[in-house]
């Protein structure tokens, strides 16, 4: 056994030991401890120093190790913050639950972020552990972004423009510590506290709360529910007519929207859908924000995004690395143009002044590695084994109608749950049995019309998907069964 684990397992017995002791109570000696758990002095001392940092200890030299008289619990009376600080900008618990850490017994389909198997996990350590070694680990970088990694992100988008288009350059580009981040500094710079934004419901719970952080009024309009689930056009897009009306009564000058995979419906506009919008986007002199959250997630239909079809600045592209290189390497970019991109680069240094060069420097070196192609047709095809299989059991266990599509890109499954079945009702049953899955009505600015959930097909457990799946439909047999009683 190791020095940090035995002397883990010695302050955990310690512990134990302390709960059931006095204040004031003498501790045995070093070399008494010594004997007794037969471990060196050092690995007992650090056993020792843990409980002195955790506040259960203290030492008083020449005397020895005593037990700490339990302070009283804290009791300041906070109340006057309630008048000074007013209403809150969010409402209720804004975190969404996709952030919560499960126990390693849980069957986990309710997180966002991928599991290290679809990950570049040593290229990811590589080149973070060669970033460490240049000069990036001490050098403070633009304010704008490491000049390379920004010609990536354009680039990626100037392949996919056509070539009447007007392709983007490095100029145009802000880096950013995630896509989360860019989205609130779109969100501050493009419009003011009272604002109203326009968004697709349902939409990403993050962009949501990021809004109505930065003062904006979140107006939904829907995306248009199809009749035909299977073809994975459910959900599509909204309607230019209704975006239209939007614009004109609420005077909003941001749409924010997912073309692709969006999220958690996992539809994605068409051609035609792309080129109606923008053009009502344009009309109406706004600022369509294009997430391009699942752009390395394209399972079975390319992504172009809508940036590529821009010419006049109309389009505002977010792009994050997070989920495709690692959760913790937060990069991702903003690409604009003209005043939208110098007041994005102004709320960005007013945020943070940059973004942290090594791991800009990682980033870069894994993307514009000759492994990065390889390893994302790896991936997506892991992902799209894991998507079928868990669609599959959806689709043979569950009511018919319950999958809304089987989304032809992205990480996530949109469920309706039966007529009567309350989705957070539905959700805390399931996680008392051991599986969690989001919740609709995190995904919704406003009211859920029906009664949804999100599994997430790209978490810890494949091999349990069964089994979670199971456990959903017998979890959903009972609820319908109290509710016919
Ligand atoms: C649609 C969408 N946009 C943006 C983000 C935030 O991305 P990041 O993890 O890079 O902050 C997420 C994260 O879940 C997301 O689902």
């Amino acid at each position: 056994m190791g020095q940090s684990s035995s002397s883990a397992r010695i302050a955990e017995e310690l512990r134990r030991e302390i709960a059931g002791l006095a204040a004031g109570s003498r501790l045995p000696s070093t070399r008494a401890l010594v004997e007794r758990f037969a471990a060196s002095p050092v690995t007992v001392q650090h056993a020792v120093r843990a409980l002195v940092r955790e506040g259960l200890v203290e030492s008083r030299p020449g005397a020895g190790t005593f037990v700490r008289r339990a302070r009283p619990a804290s009791r300041a009376d906070l109340s006057w913050q309630t008048a000074a600080l007013g209403a809150a900008r969010a409402q209720g618990a804004v975190v969404g639950s996709t952030l919560q850490t499960p126990s390693d017994d849980v069957i986990a389909l309710h997180s966002g972020y991928p599991v290290d198997d679809l990950l570049p996990v040593r290229a990811v350590q590589n080149a973070l552990a060669r970033a460490a070694r240049t000069r990036s680990a001490l050098d403070r970088p633009p304010a704008s972004g490491l000049a390379e990694l920004r010609s990536w992100f354009a680039e990626e988008l100037a392949e996919a423009t056509p070539a009447t288009g007007s392709a983007p350059t490095a100029a145009d580009v802000v880096v950013m510590p995630g896509g989360q981040s860019a989205l609130s500094s779109v969100f501050r710079s493009l419009a003011r506290p009272g604002d109203a934004i326009v968004m697709e419901s349902p939409g990403y719970w993050g962009a949501i709360a990021a809004a109505r952080q930065a003062g904006l009024e979140v107006v939904p309009v829907p995306r248009r529910p199809s009749p035909a689930p299977s073809t994975g056009h459910g959900w599509a897009a909204v309607d230019p007519v209704d975006l239209a009306e939007t614009f004109e009564r609420t005077r909003a000058r941001l749409f924010y929207a997912m073309p692709h995979f969006a999220n958690p419906t996992g539809t994605s506009w068409t051609e035609a859908d792309a080129t109606a919008l923008l053009e009502v986007v344009r009309a109406h002199g706004a600022f369509l924000i294009e997430d391009d959250w699942a752009h390395d997630f394209a399972l079975d239909a390319p992504v172009r995004p809508v940036a590529t079809r821009d010419v006049d600045g109309h389009v505002v592209s977010v792009r994050s690395l997070t989920k495709s290189v690692s959760p913790a390497v937060r990069i991702a970019a903003v690409v604009a143009r003209g005043a939208a991109r110098s007041r994005i680069l102004t709320d960005r240094v007013v945020d943070g002044l940059y973004v942290s060069g090594v791991l800009q420097t990682a980033a870069l070196e894994v993307v514009s590695s000759p492994a990065w192609h390889p390893h994302l047709r790896r991936m997506r095809e892991q992902l799209r084994t894991r998507r079928d299989a868990l669609a599959g059991l959806v689709d043979e266990l569950l009511p018919p109608g319950t999958l809304t599509s089987v989304p032809r890109g992205g990480l996530n499954l949109w469920l309706r749950l039966p007529d009567g079945v309350e989705s957070t009702t539905y959700v805390e049953a399931c996680a008392r049995a051991g599986v969690l899955i989001s919740p609709g009505p995190e995904w919704f600015p406003a009211e859920d019309p029906e009664s949804h959930v999100r599994l997430n097909y790209s978490g810890p457990a494949p091999g349990r998907f069964e089994e979670a799946v199971r456990i959903m439909a017998r979890e959903l047999a009972g609820l319908q069964r109290l509710r016919e009683r």
